[in-house]
């Protein structure tokens, strides 16, 4: 909630600047530089790395809808599948999407990946970043940048799983 509520207070800022247009150009870089200044205070207090979890179990659902980052930090993401029932039955994975795709088109094009984790090659373009796919009792990891800031989609791209198994993922600002 924090960083969330730091995202507002910069794009607030950010647009309160533009409204102050008109000036010229001297108050316009004063007030630039007074800009960043809390923009820094902040920046210190955010790690280089974060690590997250995050399950999955064998009633199709993520125990959480939204997870959330701040843009560059190196992000390790553990899946683990806390059910029972095995990979070709009940697969998970996380795969994190970019802003605008398809979710309904992606997951119908990825039913029939099964030979590549279930992630549809010819829409790779839409995919930043992706787990492979596992069965009850399992978990995986895998270690990423965050994106630029933004508000994302991550799913599970198993068979029939997309409309259920999905979340929001967070990256506010540095
Ligand atoms: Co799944």
């Amino acid at each position: 909630m924090k960083r969330i509520n730091q995202l507002v207070f910069i794009l607030s800022f950010t647009a309160f600047l533009s409204s102050c247009g008109g000036g010229n150009q001297s108050e316009n870089q004063s007030e630039t530089l007074e800009a960043t200044t809390p923009m820094e205070a902040a920046t210190t207090e955010i790690a280089d790395s974060v690590s997250l979890s995050i399950e999955g179990n064998d009633a199709m659902k993520f125990n959480k809808a939204e997870m959330t980052v701040t843009t560059g930090q190196i992000v390790t993401l553990t899946l683990k599948h806390v059910g029972n029932l095995p990979k070709a039955s009940m697969g998970h994975n996380w795969v994190l999407l970019k802003p605008g795709t398809d979710l309904a088109e992606f997951g119908v094009s990825a039913t029939t990946a099964v030979d590549t984790e279930y992630i549809p090659q010819d829409k790779l373009d839409q995919v930043i970043v992706h787990t492979k796919v596992i069965g009850g009792g399992e978990q995986t990891s895998i270690t990423f940048k965050a994106p630029k800031p933004g508000y994302y989609t991550f799913i599970c791209s198993f068979p029939g799983h997309w409309s259920a198994m999905q979340g929001s993922f967070v990256v506010s600002p540095a």
